[in-house]
């Protein structure tokens, strides 16, 4: 097609130019213009239902008008397709759609466990806004606490529900963390449990977790949380080189029983879309042998050893007792956890847990915030 210019559009072979009337131009390729006509998608499924795979040849434009608030084009085999310019300006730039769950994170130390924003269950199962704060803590935070949870069997399920499907584990829909006779985790002993994030051999390991405190009147025991956010952002500034290993290389995590022998490698600290740290992948008792060339350990271990330590420094740690009836409910890849060893014989230690997905979440949150397309 030969390029010509005709009422504020400039026609090209693959696409056009479109003058705003703010004076600003941009270009849209026909593909992308045919393929999202707003006749492409159906009001009730709100899905595409227009195929552009059962289209022969490459959409070319027919007709073209363009006026203040529209462009209409008529298509070669007659379909006609109006847009809104309102609709062209916001994919102008060739730039990721608004998302409203992608909020900068907010690190937090030691001192933050006054700060923890608490939410009581049954408000949040009646109140719509209280869940999209709940959930932009987790978004920002990492953490919140949920108190007044009701001595009901299904009050963690109930609980998880508002944010997602509860999913899964080799341990089952939710797991009881106490002392078992014969456990096959260390999580349920008595023993002290170092920083760590859950099941990392899963290959998408669990999201968002919640621990439900049942019971807790033993001697010790108290949980033990770090913003790893707060951790790697350090690690970043203070050693690059070391940050760049455990940020691109992939190690072995497993978790094998009788019955399973699951595997999966992770990287240590996990970059978002804008290259800034969303999170970390650590568990020393689900780390496997790590099956690397041993002159690479030479780098890697070193970079390994410094973060692990500098996860643990006070600076970071913040400590706090689970009480009954609370729930605390995290980002599982954001917040290292642990707890401190307790005397089994002392009294009653029962925490359930349960785990969402992280996506779910940020959908909640979306659908709260009104903001999708079909709004
Ligand atoms: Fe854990």
């Amino acid at each position: 097609m030969q390029a010509r210019k005709e009422s504020g559009v400039t026609v090209r072979d693959t696409g056009l130019d479109v003058a705003f009337p703010d004076g600003s131009s941009a270009y849209f390729n026909y593909f992308w213009l045919r393929d999202n006509c707003r006749t492409s998608f159906n009001d009730v499924t709100r899905e595409r239902t227009f195929d552009i795979f059962a289209e022969a040849t490459a959409p070319e434009p027919l007709e073209i008008r363009l006026s203040d608030a529209v462009l209409d084009i008529v298509w070669h085999g007659g379909h006609n397709s109006r847009y809104p310019l309102d609709f062209l300006a916001s994919y102008a730039a060739g730039k990721p759609r608004h998302d409203p769950a992608d909020l900068p994170r907010r690190a937090w130390f030691s001192d933050h466990y006054p700060d923890v924003p608490r939410y009581s269950q049954p408000a949040l199962l009646a109140d719509p806004d209280l869940r999209k704060a709940w959930f932009e803590t987790i978004l920002t935070e990492g953490v919140a606490l949920i108190t007044d949870m009701p001595e009901t069997p299904d009050a963690l399920e109930t609980t998880a529900a508002m944010a997602g499907y509860v999913r899964p584990s080799f341990f089952g829909n939710a797991f009881e963390v106490m002392t078992h006779i014969n456990p096959t985790n260390t999580a349920y002993t008595a023993s002290a449990l170092e920083l760590h994030t859950d099941l990392p051999s899963e290959e998408f390991a669990p999201g968002i977790q919640y621990l439900h405190c049942v019971a807790n009147s033993v001697e010790g025991g108290n949980s033990v949380f770090v913003d790893a956010v707060a951790v790697a952002n350090d690690f970043r500034e203070q050693y690059p080189e070391d940050f760049r290993l455990l940020a691109e290389t992939e190690i072995p995590y497993y978790c094998e029983h009788d019955a399973f022998d699951m595997r999966a490698r992770q990287r240590v600290i996990e970059l978002d879309a804008h290259g800034a740290v969303s999170g970390v992948t650590i568990s020393q008792h689900m780390a496997d042998i790590f099956d690397l060339p041993q002159t690479f350990l030479d780098l890697y271990y070193p970079a390994f050893h410094r973060f692990g330590r500098m996860l643990q420094d006070e600076k970071y740690v913040m400590r706090f007792r689970l009480s009954d009836g609370e729930c605390i409910c995290f980002d599982n890849h954001r917040v290292v956890h642990g707890r401190e060893a307790y005397t089994a014989t002392s009294g009653d230690r029962h925490l359930r847990g349960c785990y969402t997905d992280r996506g779910e979440m940020r959908s909640a949150y979306r659908v709260l915030s009104g903001t999708g397309r079909f709004k």
